[in-house]
Order: structure tokens, then C-alpha cells, then sequence
């Protein structure tokens, strides 16, 4: 069958990863983390000196940009995706409060987008690829075969991100939650380099209200007719 490109954007805590992650291992594709990306970028900066309380030295990240390889392999225990920085393992770190409240403005810098757009190319050039993130079926695969933006509501999102907090023991107040979810939403979608929209032939998905079954079935559902039609 020919092997087509996903990609699938939205916004933050709509489990996108979770599905996108889900949907690569069903069909067999690659599966991409782009946020794991600038995640990595963020945490090279915090451990080279760029990155000191919270300001940026653009300049010599700049200059070290070509030093930052990023890798992804698949841990062969859990099956799961864990990105690599400069040959390290990095998955835990960069998923860690520090680069989470760093991450914004380095995702931010367009010489930083331009070389992760690059790299995400170069890395779906062979199709069979399940992409997340903000910006991709807009900027790095506008021609994606299927494209998907993910959609719920902000109260919805917060309940999930409070539930998940005290699942793992951590203190959260539903509120402050639920404020920080917005605030989000509104630098993700006026921020002026490469925004989160929706691109024009994306589908929408408000999972407010499915079931974790009811999206998967949707997702396949999706992935075979467009491969039909790409037959
Ligand atoms: O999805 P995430 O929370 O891991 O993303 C981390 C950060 O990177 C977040 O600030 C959004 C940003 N991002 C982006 O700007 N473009 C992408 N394609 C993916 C993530």
C-alpha cells in the first residue's frame, strides 16, 4: 500500500502525542515528537550557557544551531520513541519543568524553526510518517495526505491535566489550571512566527466529548479512506 504523510496539530493537552503515537504503531509508520525537538533545542541552551534565567543569548545559539543533532530510536523494552541529543538520551529531561517553562521562547526564534522545519523534512521524506506538533500540516508537510487538528474544551483540558497531576501525586488547583491552559492557547495562536491555525484542508477533531475508542476508530477510519484514495 502506498505510505502516505500524517500530520496532526493542535492544541496543548488534546492528547494529541498520545494518539499520534497510537495511530504510528496501529499502521506501522514512523512516529515524529516535534515538540520533543524544541524541547531538546531548550535544554541544550540551558546546559551551554545560552539559556541563563530565562533570557536568551540568540546570538550563540545561533552560532551553535549546526552543533544540536537531534535523533529519535525506539527503546526496544517499551516499544516507545526516546529522543536523543547529541548522541544522550534525553526523553526524561526535556520533559521536565524547567525545559517545559523555558521552551516557549526558543520555539519562538525562526532561525530555530527554520532548522527543525529542515530536519522534520528531511526525516518524513520517505512518507510512512506520523507527525505532532503546531505547525505541521501548515508549514513542514502542507501536502500531507491526511491532516489532522485537535480540538477540546479548555475546561475539558484542564480537567484532564488536573486529573493527570493527581494521578501522580502532584498538588494542582483546577483554576490556575484552567487559566494557564488559555494563556496558552493565546501565545500558541498569536505568536508571529508560525502560529497555530488550522490549515485549510485539515479535519477537525473536538474530542471533548469521545471516548479514547470512539477517537481511535475515528483516526483509522480516516487513514483508510484517504489511503484509497491514494492507492
Ligand atoms: O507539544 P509540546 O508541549 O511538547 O511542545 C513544546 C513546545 O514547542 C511548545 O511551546 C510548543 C512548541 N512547538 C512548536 O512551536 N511547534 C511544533 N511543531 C511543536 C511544538
Amino acid at each position: 500500500m502506498k505510505k502516505i504523510t500524517i500530520a496532526i496539530d493542535g492544541f496543548s493537552s488534546c492528547g494529541k502525542s498520545t494518539m499520534a503515537k497510537e495511530l504510528a504503531k496501529q499502521i506501522g509508520y514512523i512516529y515524529i515528537d516535534s515538540g520533543a525537538m524544541y524541547r531538546a533545542v531548550t535544554l541544550y541552551s540551558m546546559e551551554n550557557g545560552i539559556i541563563k534565567n530565562g533570557i536568551i543569548d540568540t546570538d550563540k545559539l545561533k552560532k551553535q544551531i549546526a552543533d544540536i543533532h537531534i535523533t529519535f530510536q525506539l527503546d526496544p523494552e517499551t516499544g516507545k520513541p526516546v529522543t536523543y541529543l547529541n548522541g544522550q538520551n534525553v526523553e526524561d529531561k526535556i520533559r521536565g519543568m524547567e525545559v517545559s517553562s523555558n521552551v516557549s521562547p526558543i520555539a519562538a526564534l525562526d532561525f530555530v524553526r527554520v532548522a527543525m522545519v529542515a530536519l522534520q523534512q528531511e526525516m518524513g521524506e520517505a512518507k510512512g510518517i506520523v507527525m505532532d506538533g503546531r505547525d505541521i500540516g501548515t508549514t513542514v508537510f502542507p501536502k500531507a495526505e491526511l491532516k489532522i487538528f485537535v480540538t477540546a474544551a479548555p475546561e475539558i483540558r484542564a480537567q484532564r491535566r488536573y486529573d493527570e497531576l493527581k494521578a501522580k501525586g502532584e498538588t494542582a488547583n483546577y483554576e490556575d489550571i484552567l487559566k494557564n491552559v488559555i494563556e496558552r492557547d493565546h501565545i500558541d495562536q498569536t505568536r508571529e512566527v508560525s502560529p497555530l491555525k488550522m490549515a485549510d484542508d485539515a479535519l477537525l477533531l473536538d474530542n471533548s466529548n469521545l471516548t479514547h475508542v470512539q477517537q481511535s476508530e475515528w483516526l483509522m477510519k480516516q487513514f483508510n479512506r484517504v489511503t484509497e484514495q491514494a492507492k
